[in-house]
């Protein structure tokens, strides 16, 4: 029988008392089971995390005999692969980590009746086509909408929440910075999706920041051109947002 994560993100002000808590929280959200909907290095680097951390984890594609799935699976202990649908129907979890303008499409030939109900993580931007101009992003949605939202509004029978889309995948499980635990920003409509989320952030050696519903994924969406921006300008990719306050 599954272990699933069922408490909240208890409160969290410093000391080691809090340790414990984040321990437990991370103890308690053990042994499910991940859907991971996308093929490319995110889905790989978050489905390895997954089963770094104890889960099972099934990596959704349209064709899982393409090699670069066939390698992911030779090189990673525990690792599967499936169809989109049958990713979405083995999941406890699912995740979704395609192309941004890709993720519509995905979670359809995924069928949304295989997610309802279900916390979809969605690690997705809707990054354009046009090349970056003096290292921003373009992005196929406007500043008052969000690649989060459409795929909230059109599927509303499952829960999407926003998360790990601010980061290179390098740094999205367990990075080690001096000044401690990075900030990882996620909004969604449903609270009990997004405490199953904000466990994964925890469990992933992130600090949770809860910016409230979908609507948010117009602030976080864009987080991702700011976080290349010294990538494209300077060749700096060895960062992460840290929220800070007094
Ligand atoms: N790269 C990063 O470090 C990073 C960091 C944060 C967030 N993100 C976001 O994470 C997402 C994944 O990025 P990525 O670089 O790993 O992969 P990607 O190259 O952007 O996407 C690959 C995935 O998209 C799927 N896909 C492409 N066209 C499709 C279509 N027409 N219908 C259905 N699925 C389609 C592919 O399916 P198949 O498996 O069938 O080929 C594959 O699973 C993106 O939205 C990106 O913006 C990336």
């Amino acid at each position: 029988m599954n272990s699933h994560y069922i408490g909240g993100c208890l409160p969290c002000p410093k000391g080691w008392a809090n340790t414990r808590i984040h321990a437990v929280a991370g103890r308690i959200f053990s042994n499910m089971k991940i859907g991971v909907l996308g093929s490319g290095v995110v889905g790989q680097v978050l489905a390895a995390g997954f089963l770094k951390h104890g889960h099972e984890a099934m990596l959704g594609t349209r064709d899982p005999q393409k090699p670069e799935v066939q390698k992911w699976i030779s090189e990673t202990p525990g690792a599967q692969a499936g169809t989109f649908a049958e990713t979405a129907k083995f999941a406890d979890l699912a995740v979704l980590a395609t192309a941004g303008k890709a993720a519509e499409n995905a979670v359809q030939l995924a069928d949304p009746e295989n997610l309802a109900g279900k916390t979809l993580m969605d690690a997705t931007n809707p990054i354009g086509d046009a090349v970056p101009v003096d290292g921003v992003l373009s992005y196929f949605t406007g500043p008052n909408e969000s690649l989060g939202e459409r795929i909230q509004a059109r599927f509303p029978q499952i829960h999407v929440v926003k998360a790990f889309n601010s980061v290179g995948n390098a740094f999205m499980i367990n990075p080690q910075f001096a000044e401690g635990r990075p900030t990882m920003f996620y909004c969604g409509n449903d609270a009990g999706a997004k405490k199953q989320v904000a466990a994964v952030i925890e469990q992933f050696g992130w600090e949770p920041y809860d910016c409230g519903s979908i609507v948010a994924a117009r602030a976080i969406e864009p987080l991702c051109i700011l976080w290349c921006l010294p990538g494209f300008q300077h060749g700096d990719w060895t960062h992460a947002f840290k929220m800070i306050s007094r």
